[in-house]
């Protein structure tokens, strides 16, 4: 158990130790049990919270709000649409005043070559945590969530398999923070990662070079694999996503031709048959259904995506009152 995380930032759980992690799911539930039980948890008392969106979100916002209230603080949400952080408050600006008005200062900014480093410079003007709620490289608060969800489900996530697969989608191009994320942090689990997408969807290379050093300090394994049926076979977690074809074009037109070709990329009740037979289905949500995923698997019995989505609250809370306390 660490007891010296207040002030800490979360841009990305590469920078937090294992141990740190630890206190963070020992901590997350802890007050998800007491959620259950009705027992009123205010560790953050008067705290305030920004939430800074520079892009749509239902979960994230819902979770963060939600649990800002239930610590006995409260959350401030500030959008690009009304307000001037997309245009006229730098970086630095934001840092130092939301810094001097609240506690914390949580952003999802998710623009290519932007988000992260938006995040960094607030940060390094902000006198408290700030705390990613997205950007284009990492979605950390996604993965803690389908790290507790892996945990209550299967148990002890060492030496079981998880696939982080690349699913069709056609609505707009998603960033690649999810499986980025996902594939750093659950080798440091000891999960065996197989990282499965075409050819023309990777992800940065350093990240899944980083990914590839955790399996291996962690004694677990980790593949990149351009086959989503062998990805699948005997693995015990099915998480599969759209993302874009970021690093291959900029292209718009280009990239939709990519995606139709690999509409077959679907998961279906005939590809999750092939997993373990307690294998469980994750998304992080929104899904496109009948396209990245069909109505049996997402509302099927190895779906745990609502307790997924769930566990965003308790995982976040947790943070915040580690870091904002
Ligand atoms: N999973 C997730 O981040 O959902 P939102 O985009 O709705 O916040």
């Amino acid at each position: 158990m660490q007891t010296h995380l207040r002030g800490r930032d979360v841009i990305d759980f590469q920078e937090w130790t294992r141990d740190e992690l630890e206190t963070v799911l020992d901590v997350a539930f802890a007050l998800k049990r007491d959620r259950a039980l009705g027992r009123p948890h205010p560790y953050l008392r008067d705290k305030v919270l920004a939430m800074l969106f520079f892009f749509s979100s239902t979960r994230t916002r819902a979770s963060f709000e939600a649990g800002m209230a239930q610590l006995g603080g409260h959350a401030q949400f500030i959008e690009s649409r009304s307000t001037q952080i997309a245009h006229g408050d730098t970086a630095k600006e934001i840092g130092e005043i939301l810094g001097r008005y609240n506690d914390g200062i949580a952003i999802r900014n998710v623009d290519w070559g932007v988000g992260n480093t938006y995040l960094r410079e607030v940060a390094e003007a902000s006198r408290v945590p700030v705390l990613n709620m997205q950007c284009d490289l990492f979605h950390p608060h996604q993965a803690l969530a389908d790290l507790m969800t892996i945990i209550e489900r299967l148990g002890d996530p060492r030496g079981r398999t998880a696939t982080v697969s690349w699913a069709c989608a056609k609505t707009y191009s998603k960033p690649l923070s999810v499986p980025q994320s996902l594939i750093m942090l659950l080798p440091r689990f000891g999960m065996n990662v197989r990282l499965v997408h075409p050819p023309e969807f990777g992800l940065l290379p350093d990240l899944v070079d980083q990914a590839r050093e955790n399996a291996r300090r962690a004694h677990a394994s980790f593949e990149v694999m351009d086959d989503f049926d062998a990805g699948i076979k005997d693995t015990d977690v099915v998480y599969a996503k759209s993302w874009g074809a970021t690093l291959t074009t900029s292209d718009e037109a280009e990239e939709a031709r990519l995606v139709a070709a690999h509409e077959s990329w679907i998961t279906d009740a005939r590809r999750l048959a092939t997993a373990a037979p307690d294998a469980i289905y994750l998304h992080p949500l929104p899904a496109e259904r009948g396209v990245e995923v069909t109505d049996e698997v997402i509302d099927g019995p190895q779906s745990a995506v609502y307790d997924q989505a769930e566990n965003r609250l308790h995982g976040q809370k947790a943070v915040m009152a580690l870091t904002m306390a």
